[in-house]
């Protein structure tokens, strides 16, 4: 069974987590497209829901299928978020980010009363950071941030490249709130959470891709339908 069938089992899993009248958050990403796509059929069956995209990619596709979408300023309370994940670990402990959308993610989650994640069983880990963890900076001073970071990391025992996204050769790439992405490859996040703490505490850093007690559910997809890892 291929990557993106698995996927799908989560999202069809996922769907039954969607009641009429929610406020729904949208993620970013291969995933969350699958679902944005399901979520579109039901629509237009007449499913009434309203949702807050959390990137200009997912703005614009379920615009097309002619989802209601509004903003956090017009609805500052969700019932749900659906969005992927790039690694989780037993904890619900995710790092998310590899498609650029973190910040938002991470606000409309947390605006959200629960956060289902939807994912396959090729990104539940034993210990996070296989995936290089994503850290969004501000472009002001972002030498001087790199060099907090890597000072964090080495408190901590773990050492690796720290390395600027880019879109295409040499341009940074931009994330939807005009800053730049360090992928930092460490390997293995022993002690996420202190980490998360100590990265929130640099001034450059606007966010990391540790999503840290926000998930409620993962819904693993797998060749024969999907399981579900809860709090
Ligand atoms: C986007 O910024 C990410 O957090 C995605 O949710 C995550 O990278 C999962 O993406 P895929 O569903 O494409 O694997």
């Amino acid at each position: 069974m291929s990557p993106d069938e698995k996927k799908k089992n989560a999202c069809l899993l996922a769907m039954e987590y969607v009641k009429p009248g929610m406020r729904l958050g949208l993620g970013t990403g291969s995933t969350a497209n699958i679902f944005i796509e399901l979520l579109g059929r039901q629509v237009n069956q007449g499913l009434d829901v309203v949702c807050v995209p959390t990137s200009v990619a997912s703005h614009d596709l379920a615009a097309g299928l002619g989802i209601a979408l509004t903003t956090l300023e017009q609805c500052p309370q969700l019932d749900l978020t659906v969005d992927g994940a790039d690694e989780f670990d037993d904890d619900l402990i995710l790092i998310k980010g590899g498609g650029g959308a973190l910040l938002r993610e991470k606000i409309v989650a947390k605006a959200s009363q629960t956060m289902v994640v939807i994912t396959d069983d090729s990104k539940h880990v034993d210990v996070l950071g296989k995936f290089p963890l994503p850290i969004e900076v501000i472009p002001f001073g972002e030498a001087s941030t790199v060099i907090a970071i890597e000072k964090v990391a080495a408190s901590m025992g773990m050492k690796g490249r720290i390395e600027l996204r880019k879109s295409d050769g040499n341009t940074p790439f931009n994330t939807d709130s005009g800053n730049h992405i360090y992928d930092c490859h460490f390997e293995a996040l022993k002690q996420p959470r202190q980490l998360a703490t100590a990265l929130n505490a640099i001034p450059g850093v606007v966010e990391h891709g540790l999503f840290i007690d926000i998930a409620n559910v993962i819904l693993i997809g797998n060749s024969e339908g999907a399981h579900t890892l809860e709090r």
